[in-house]
């Protein structure tokens, strides 16, 4: 083992009992390198975080850039920061109207916290609803919406007044009532194992929560900036939240994440307590530079367009390849499922082998993981079928 793994081991806090243990030493497009030279199919993207490409021009000009005028100047919400003001404004430019300000704060599981918080404070309510198989964070409030038991028993008590529904279950709807402060889904289910909503689900979620006065509140941490093959899953459902959280591919490779909603939901932060709720490093002005030039090149790139084609095209190959029973796909986050945990630890193993990085969802062990940089070029796609199949024949 090298030095280097060694001392990961022994002084980088360790949170899994098998870490991959893959050395990075470059990480361009949809591949990663070893010091030794490996070259890696990159199918996770960090989660659906590298979204433009590893190494992508625009971002890390756009860091230099600001790195060079200013980094961190003070708490979030008191001086007025170009990046912060300028990204705001690009992202509700894509958004429907109500959605019309951004609250930026540092990561995915901050911005469930600041949802649920905010939903708390606007409706003077206390219940939470959230559903099954749901992922939404590791912090104490978004662990208490998280939909799996597992994750939770070591950490009890946790948040008091939560309840959780079966996803794509009209029947539980009705366990939404006046008592309810907010309800948070994903649109598309990530970790779940890429779950779709069915026709007309979010719909009916969202004329339930109007009718009974609670805020309807979307997490498209991993959904969004166009990994679901629209900009954002809203837009593809066209069902509209009173409360939109984003991090991930957000901040284009930073550290950021956003809650985005109404200014007259968002001012509820402003009394009864003032600064409802205190982030100093959120909305970093490096991690806002490196998100709007992603954002950008995002658009400017047709990426949108290009992960429903590479997703079609994943889907297309590797349809009817051996031991493959199911794919789920939205744009170009896909679940390969195999339908046996055995079978895929084996798979994962072989992937490693042969350059391809992958995994399995938090409550889906039996399907593999498709979400590349949305930069992904036809060629790529075809070599990694290939790889992939070589793999699926050796199972
Ligand atoms: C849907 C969803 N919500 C929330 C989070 C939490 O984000 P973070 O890890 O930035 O706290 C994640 C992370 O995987 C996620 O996938």
């Amino acid at each position: 083992m090298s030095i280097l793994r060694k001392q990961f081991l022994q002084y980088v806090g360790q949170t899994s009992p098998s870490p991959l243990m893959i050395e990075v030493s470059k990480a361009s497009g949809v591949f990663f390198y070893t010091p030794e030279g490996k070259r890696y199919f990159d199918l996770i993207s960090g989660v659906s975080v590298s979204n433009v490409g590893h190494s992508n021009r625009c971002v890390i000009d756009a860091v230099k850039s600001q790195v060079d005028d200013y980094m961190h100047v003070m708490v979030y919400g008191e001086m007025v920061q170009k990046p912060q003001v300028e990204y705001a404004k690009a992202i509700v430019s894509e958004l429907p109207a109500s959605l019309e300000s951004v609250y930026f704060i540092n990561s995915g599981s901050e911005a469930v916290e600041v949802a649920l918080k905010l939903s708390k404070r606007y409706t003077n309510r206390t219940e939470l609803v959230s559903f099954k198989n749901a992922y939404h964070g590791s912090t104490q409030g978004s662990l208490s919406v998280l939909g799996g038991d597992e994750q939770k028993s070591g950490f009890r008590p946790l948040l008091p007044d939560v309840r959780q529904l079966r996803y794509n279950n009209i029947d539980d709807l009705k366990y939404i009532t006046d008592r309810t402060a907010g309800v948070i889904v994903e649109p598309i289910q990530g970790e779940a194992g890429v779950v779709l909503p069915d026709s007309g689900y979010l719909q009916s979620l969202r004329d339930r929560c109007t009718s009974v006065g609670a805020l309807l509140i979307f997490d498209e941490i991993q959904s969004g900036f166009g990994r679901c093959g629209s900009l954002f899953a809203t837009l593809r459902e066209g069902v509209t939240p009173d409360v939109l959280c984003l991090a991930k591919a957000l901040g284009g490779g930073m550290p950021l994440g956003a809650v985005v909603s109404s200014n007259e939901i968002l001012h509820s932060f402003t009394n009864n307590p003032v600064l409802g709720h205190i982030t100093t490093f959120g909305g970093h002005p490096v991690c806002c530079a490196a998100g709007n030039a992603a954002f950008k090149y995002i658009k400017d790139n047709n990426l949108v367009e290009n992960a429903n084609i590479m997703g079609a095209l994943f889907e297309r190959l590797l349809t009817g390849k051996r031991h493959i029973v199911e794919i789920r796909r939205a744009g170009l986050l896909l679940g390969v499922e195999l339908g046996s945990s055995e079978k895929l630890f084996k798979l994962m193993e072989l992937f490693v082998a042969r350059g391809i990085l992958s995994d399995w969802f938090l409550f889906c062990d039996t399907a593999f993981r498709i979400s590349p940089p949305l930069t992904i070029s036809e060629s790529e796609v075809i070599e990694c079928v290939e790889i992939i199949d070589d793999c699926l024949s050796s199972l």
